[in-house]
């Protein structure tokens, strides 16, 4: 049997996930962790780069059990997939620098996401960290560590795997055939709005259906949901199109049938809010249900999710040592060693 093909994709550690997450990158890991040999990377480096306090970095440990448990509880199998902190494989440190030969200022310089980042950490032009600036260049580290050859991501992060594809093509003309060039997987769906219908769903915008919110918490999102302001009475027409609870509908409940009727009567004026909403909690509280039984069985046995992020990272060690080897030698960087 042919080697799988490997994944390597993940997230840094900013707390506890939520539906727009799931439907953005969880569910393509979930369903390609049986076909590929999946790495997944808990990229704390990358949080230094725009929060680099002590405090914050109080917070992260904690951070990266909720993330790691969230995924656990979303479906993925610790059998099958290799769970590891970026910090503790230090051969990414190394990986980086020599990365950091291959690509210009001025194209890092350009990229959208490095400037929404500093905006969004209000970090003024003067004040760009080298490191903020270099962020996808770590990131292209993350991706070639285990010569990966396709990147799950959610559409901000295709960029950031371009530049990977320009890097890899870069060291491998430099130096010999080291790198496969990673595919990027985008999911179709497009982004998940927020329940308040202001642009996608976030935590900070306080927005977000969290994957570990209990079916009471979910009902009250649920019913405290932006739907059409024009509508102001259930005997009045309403519109579908960009309506989050029908966006919600549309990725959440599997009974076709009944979002289909409820499209029918709600364009119609012939349903109220109140029952495409109450349709919908069940829909969510359904898709959530084996979630929180598998969150309740690794609660029930503490220290597991620790472990599994340990042995994650000695495997994921030796996999990183293998291609900083291979870099070594087709650059011939490896002079005076014992
Ligand atoms: N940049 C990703 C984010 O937005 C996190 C990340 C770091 C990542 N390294 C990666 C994603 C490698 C995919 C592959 O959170």
């Amino acid at each position: 049997m042919a080697a799988k093909k490997r994944i390597l994709t993940g997230d840094r550690p900013t707390g506890k996930l939520h539906l727009g997450h799931y439907v953005g990158s969880l569910a393509n890991r979930i369903k390609l962790q049986d076909e590929y040999e999946c790495f997944l990377i808990i990229a704390d480096l990358h949080t230094l780069t725009t929060k680099p306090n002590k405090e914050d970095l109080a917070e992260v440990p904690q951070n990266i059990r909720d993330l790691v448990l969230d995924q656990l509880a979303a479906g993925i199998d610790p059998h099958k997939v290799t769970f590891y902190v970026q910090s503790a494989v230090k051969e990414i440190y190394q990986i980086n620098l020599i990365f950091e030969m291959l690509v210009t200022v001025a194209r890092l310089s350009r990229l959208p996401s490095i400037k929404e980042m500093a905006r969004n950490a209000h970090i003024e032009d003067d004040l760009m960290p080298f490191g903020l600036l270099g962020y996808p260049v770590l990131q292209a580290g993350d991706i070639l560590m285990p010569r990966a050859h396709l990147v799950p991501v959610g559409k901000d992060n295709e960029a950031h795997v371009e530049i990977t594809r320009e890097i890899a093509r870069r060291f491998n003309f430099l130096y010999g055939e080291v790198f496969p060039e990673p595919e990027v997987l985008v999911p179709e769906v497009g982004t998940l709005p927020g329940t308040d219908g202001q642009g996608k769903m976030s935590k900070s915008a306080g927005n977000a259906i969290m994957l570990s919110d209990d079916a009471k918490t979910v009902e009250q999102k649920v019913r405290a949901m932006y739907t059409d302001p024009a509508r102001v009475r259930a005997d009045i027409p309403g519109k579908v199109e960009g309506n989050p609870v029908f966006a919600y509908h549309d990725a959440f409940n599997p009974n076709l049938d009944e979002v289909n009727d409820l499209k029918d009567r709600y364009r119609l004026g012939k349903v109220g809010d109140v029952e495409v909403k109450k349709k919908l909690t069940v829909a969510i509280n359904n898709f959530l249900d084996p979630m929180r039984e598998r969150r309740a069985q690794y609660d029930a046995r503490p220290g597991m999710v620790d472990e599994i992020i340990a042995s994650g990272n000695e495997r994921t060690r030796a996999v990183a040592r293998e291609t900083v080897e291979m870099m070594e030698a087709a650059m011939g960087l490896n002079y005076f060693r014992l």
